[in-house]
């Protein structure tokens, strides 16, 4: 076994799971600790940003981002069951970790904008915090589905190394 994810890059996925089920269960009604746990979530999302720009190689956005020609290349191979195994994120995994970490930024931005005065509010701002929270919601549902597939097709299981960090050495097909 491999040490892939560090300690932080742990931490931050495990809360960044707690913050976003509470904000979501407290968002009809329980409104201070709605708003708390969305700016906890918020936190969480700017520290992943200057974390994969300084923290260690697999924690890194230039380790797993890739170009969208080589994402739809790799989610081509998926279908046909085709894919390579990647010790990192796999590029259709950082497409959503990028798209899911933008979406969730947008959500605190647009809550936050909630709490300025009425008369000073956009009048679209509600509309707007509603719908991104769907658009989240699938991504989150979608991220989840994606786990697993890439579990069952590398027949491992990548929920249990974001909790222990380890994942299994790289083969010769591999890419570390
Ligand atoms: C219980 C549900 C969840 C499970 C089982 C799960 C599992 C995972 C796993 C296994 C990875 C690593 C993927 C890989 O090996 O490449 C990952 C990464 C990630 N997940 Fe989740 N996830 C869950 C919920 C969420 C939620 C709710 C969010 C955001 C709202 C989220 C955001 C992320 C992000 C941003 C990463 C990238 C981690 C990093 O490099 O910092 N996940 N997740
Ligand atoms: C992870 C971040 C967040 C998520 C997932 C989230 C989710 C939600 C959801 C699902 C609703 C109900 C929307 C509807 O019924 O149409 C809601 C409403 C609301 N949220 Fe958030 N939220 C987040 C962050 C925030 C933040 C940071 C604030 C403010 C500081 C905030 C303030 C509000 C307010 C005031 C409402 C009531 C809006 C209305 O009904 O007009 N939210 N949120």
């Amino acid at each position: 076994m491999t040490r892939v994810w560090d300690p932080l890059v742990r931490i931050f996925h495990w809360t960044l799971v707690i913050t976003f089920a509470v904000t979501w269960v407290t968002s009809e009604g329980w409104d201070a600790l709605h708003e708390w746990s969305g700016y906890a979530a918020g936190a969480l999302i700017a520290f992943r940003v200057i974390w994969g720009l300084i923290g260690p190689k697999y924690a890194r956005f230039t380790q797993f981002v890739k170009s969208p020609k080589t994402t739809v290349a790799y989610i081509r191979s998926m279908t046909e069951r085709k894919e390579q195994r990647y010790l990192g994120h796999n590029p259709a995994g950082a497409a959503m970790i990028i798209a899911l970490l933008l979406t969730l930024g947008v959500t605190v931005w647009t809550g936050w904008m909630l709490t300025a005065p009425a008369a000073t509010r956009l009048w679209w701002m509600s509309d707007a915090h509603g719908l991104i929270t769907s658009v989240l919601m699938a991504l989150v549902l979608a991220h989840i589905a994606g786990v697993f597939l890439a579990s069952y097709h590398h027949k491992e299981n990548l929920f249990r190394s974001m909790v222990h960090g380890k994942k299994r050495a790289a083969e010769d097909s591999d890419v570390a």
